[in-house]
């Protein structure tokens, strides 16, 4: 059976202060649908199942604190996870992916696992589903398959990939992540690069091979931490002291950026589904259901003389007059105001507040 595991312990500091370190935007509701950007991972990934393909529960690699939210959460949707790796502490999507494989390969088989983040939206379910069992196909026969989405801007928050097309399926001749801008600029016009979605389909055997090829020191650190778990009826923990070891790097710098030119086939399927990275409150904005002015608003909200605003009233009536393109959030103990345009930065703001302490 396919194997889907779903990444699910990131901070997601860009969308503070809905967005908090114990309670993150995973868990949140924040596209149209009445469920969390997790509940809908976990959801596109179960309608995966077809006649020739089996979808084995999900496997969630998630953080400690968040152990409740992410039982509950799936309880509600009617789902029982295969297991719940539990992190003590987070070190990026690399070891997470790790500790999903090697639970993975307990039982003695060695699933194709879809891998995906849990902070996305699709609008268009049966082109995802499709374009993932493609993928699924192809890692069946240990290709690294990764989903790229067409560019319609410079972002300088995803990984960009290059093909050659080739049999439908395109091998990746290039992947960067995370460019500065002016060369997501270059990318953008001259062309043929996608952005990487940040699902990835492969086998569990192929990402442990791939990782000890490219780095063996996360490979090593995070078997080490592997081997004294403890397994209660829900939840797996690795050691603690021995996770706390392991080299924090993310699945795109660690393996994704080095595989092209090497001995490891990975190639990509492209994906035209309405796919949107909730990544920092643009992107909730571009999704958001917009008045005749541009304006996207939840709660209490007034708007007067104002385009191209997002404003988000969590307790208080929350108004703005002769705004143009601001981000407005309202929580009970925190309030955010930003120029759309910089909503990346208001990572930089969480930051400074955990440095204050
Ligand atoms: N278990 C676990 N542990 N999950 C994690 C951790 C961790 O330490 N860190 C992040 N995650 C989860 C997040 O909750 C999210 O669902 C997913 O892994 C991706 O992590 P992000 O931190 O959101 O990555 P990103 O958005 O900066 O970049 C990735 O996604 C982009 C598309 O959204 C990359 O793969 C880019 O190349 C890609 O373009
Ligand atoms: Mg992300």
């Amino acid at each position: 059976a396919v194997q889907p595991v779903i990444m699910a312990g990131g901070s997601g500091t860009r969308l503070w202060p809905l967005s908090r370190a114990g309670y993150p935007k995973q868990f949140l509701v924040l596209g149209d649908s009445n469920q969390s950007l997790f509940q809908e991972a976990a959801e596109r990934l179960s309608a995966l199942a077809a006649d020739d393909l089996a979808i084995a529960a999900p496997l969630i690699v998630g953080n400690e604190e968040h152990r409740f939210l992410v039982l509950d959460q799936l309880r509600e949707i009617r789902q029982t996870p295969l297991a719940v790796v539990l992190e003590p502490m987070g070190r990026n999507t690399a070891p997470a992916l790790t500790l999903a494989a090697l639970q993975a390969l307990e039982g003695g088989a060695d699933p194709v696992l879809v891998v995906t983040p849990a902070d996305q939206t699709v609008t268009d379910p049966a082109a995802y589903t499709a374009a993932l069992q493609q993928a699924v196909r192809l890692a069946a026969q240990g290709v690294i398959a990764i989903l790229g989405i067409t560019p319609d801007a410079p972002e300088t928050g995803y990984g960009y990939i290059r093909t050659t097309p080739e049999l439908g399926a395109a091998r990746v001749a290039q992947f960067v992540e995370k460019p500065n801008l002016e060369t997501a600029q270059r990318y953008l016009s001259e062309g043929g690069y996608f952005w990487n979605s940040g699902m990835f389909v492969l086998k569990a055997s192929v990402w442990m091979q791939a990782l000890e090829n490219f780095r063996p020191d996360i490979a090593e650190a995070t078997r080490a931490a592997w081997t004294p778990r403890k397994c209660d009826a829900s939840f797996v923990r690795p050691g603690k002291t021995e996770f706390a070891a392991v080299p924090s790097e993310s699945v795109d710098y660690a393996v994704m950026e080095r595989c092209p030119g090497s001995d490891f086939d990975i190639r990509m399927v492209p994906l035209s589904a309405g796919w949107n990275d909730l990544g920092a409150w643009d992107a909730v904005w571009q999704v958001a259901r917009k008045d005749a002015n541009g304006n996207a608003s939840v709660g209490d909200v007034i708007t007067q003389d104002s385009n191209n605003t997002l404003v988000h009233a969590s307790g208080r009536l929350v108004s703005v007059v002769g705004l143009d393109d601001v981000v407005v959030i309202e929580t009970a103990d925190a309030v955010m105001v930003a120029d759309r345009s910089r909503s990346q930065d208001v990572k930089k703001i969480v930051a400074q507040l955990d440095k204050a302490g």
